[in-house]
């Protein structure tokens, strides 16, 4: 069993897919690392190492060390954090990924999963049903490191026949772990103000439209393309994934179903015009063609999931 290494464990994806791999792959088989001195308390049940990711040096010695051989690179800051520190989070956003490239190259490691997102694509995509091929001009921080790293991605499948694996993750809803600083965290602080306070005061306007996908969903498609044969893999940028699209008005309409007297406003701030620039829907025929991608989370059977299983007491954490 190869030995998997995850680097920005403690985030909102980090947290499940740690836990499913070691479900998987056995917990002594998979590291969680991330900044934080002491081990967070959900990757608590394997192995678990302070790494930071621009630390180029301390993180080769200890994948060449421990002999991993996969790398998950999940450390990253999201778009609206970025936009507020783009120095700091276009270094993160790339400088780590050189690194764990290059030790790939070098053939220390036989695989690689770096996270895209839909932030690639920019006012002049074709924003409904976007295509795996189009335009793409991102206009924030974040689109210009995710899209400059599906480059490099591409250039080391390429150049040097590293094999990285990658997905344009839409916006993740999910429970265990909190978001943290995208434009799409929305879609997650409403089902706890729902729950705490029956109202919630949206960021984004009632029409913005967005693609969205529930966390298994996300978890279940990257440990799938994970592991599919390398000759299915011919995207090496990075894979369009679709699962849900909707508004702030159709998922308050939708928890209505549950809380009836839930009331939601509008109050949009800067985090509206990344939205905007960002596509509607998007058409993920590539990544069903080539490796089997399906979503199994509509939109009613998200919610009541959600509804079900947040736990407002993750907020005081
Ligand atoms: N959820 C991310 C964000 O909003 C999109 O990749 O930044």
């Amino acid at each position: 069993m190869e030995k998997v290494l995850i680097i920005g464990a403690g985030g909102q994806i980090g947290t499940e897919l740690t836990a499913r791999l070691r479900e998987i792959k056995g917990a002594d088989n998979v590291y969680a690392a991330d900044i934080h001195e002491n081990c967070p308390k959900n990757l608590e049940g394997g192995p678990y190492v302070q790494l930071n990711a621009l630390d180029r040096e301390q993180v080769r010695s200890f994948i060449i060390g421990n002999e991993i051989r996969q790398v998950y690179l999940l450390a990253a800051l999201l778009s609206a954090t970025a936009e507020k520190n783009p120095d700091f989070a276009w270094r993160l956003n790339m400088e780590g990924l050189f690194t764990i490239l290059d030790l790939a190259k070098e053939g220390h490691l036989s695989k690689i999963f770096w996270p895209s997102s839909i932030a690639v694509f920019g006012p002049t995509t074709p924003r409904d049903n976007t295509p795996q091929h189009t335009i793409m001009e991102p206009t924030t921080v974040y689109g210009i490191s995710k899209q400059a790293g599906e480059r490099w991605c591409e250039y080391y499948a390429n150049k040097f026949n590293v094999d990285v694996r990658s997905i344009r993750y839409p916006g993740l809803i999910s429970y265990t772990s909190l978001p943290g600083g995208g434009t799409t965290d929305y879609a997650v602080d409403i089902f706890y103000q729902a729950k705490m306070n029956g109202k919630y005061t949206s960021f984004l306007s009632r029409e913005s439209r967005l693609p969205m996908m529930y966390m298994e969903d996300a978890i279940r498609g990257t440990i799938e393309l994970m592991e599919a044969p390398k000759d299915q893999i011919k995207i090496r940028s990075s894979y369009n994934l679709g699962a849900l699209s909707f508004t702030p008005e159709e998922l308050a309409n939708e928890i209505k179903k549950h809380i009836p007297d839930f009331t939601i406003d509008y109050e949009p701030d800067f985090r509206q015009a990344i939205a905007d620039s960002w596509p509607a829907s998007i058409d993920d025929s590539t990544a069903r063609n080539d490796w089997g991608w399906k979503n199994k989370y509509d939109l009613s059977r998200m919610v009541e999931v959600m509804l079900l299983n947040i736990n407002v007491e993750l907020l005081n954490i």
